[in-house]
């Protein structure tokens, strides 16, 4: 007798645990998220490297840090003109120095390292003259 009063509210209890189960099996605790953004990919956002290296990225990235202690020259955009051939990144000692391994000394440039001198040395190359701008059709 006593089973049978209390068999509906052991059904509601049971009913109700599964429903609890049901829904926290859809919760996915612990799974890796889809996102790409996380807290790991943030150094490669930091290393993305611009389309067009400037002399600033340049100082900031590798000359202050690896070069400028003995190549005080480099401190400036002039001074390190002495050492590449704008446009031509296979003839600029900037590059090719870093590149064979002999600078700086003691440590291999890496990879991106490469290109970002790439970059610079490349976004130098003397551009063709811009036809003159139609004015009239900026004018409104
Ligand atoms: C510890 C000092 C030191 C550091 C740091 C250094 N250099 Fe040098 N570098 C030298 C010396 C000394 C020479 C000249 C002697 C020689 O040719 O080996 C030289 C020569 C060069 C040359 C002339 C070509 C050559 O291979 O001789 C280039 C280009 C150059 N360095 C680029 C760089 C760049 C770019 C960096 C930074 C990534 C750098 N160096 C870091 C000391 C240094």
């Amino acid at each position: 007798m006593v089973l049978f009063s209390t068999f509906p509210f052991v059904m509601t209890n049971i009913f109700f645990i599964l429903l609890v189960l049901l829904f926290t099996s859809c919760v996915p605790i612990g799974k890796k998220s889809k996102l790409s953004f996380t807290p790991e990919s943030l150094p490669q956002v930091e290393a993305v490297i611009p389309e067009n290296v400037s002399y600033e990225f340049l100082k900031k990235e590798i000359l202050t840090p690896h070069c400028i202690k003995c190549h005080d020259r480099m401190g400036t955009e002039a001074g390190l003109a002495w050492w590449l051939v704008p446009g031509v990144v296979e003839e600029s000692e900037l590059f090719l120095a870093m590149e064979d391994g002999s600078m700086p000394p003691g440590r291999a440039a890496t990879t991106r390292e490469l290109e970002i001198v790439r970059r610079y040395v490349e976004q130098l190359k003397p551009r063709a003259v811009k036809p003159p701008r139609l004015e009239a059709e900026f004018v409104r």
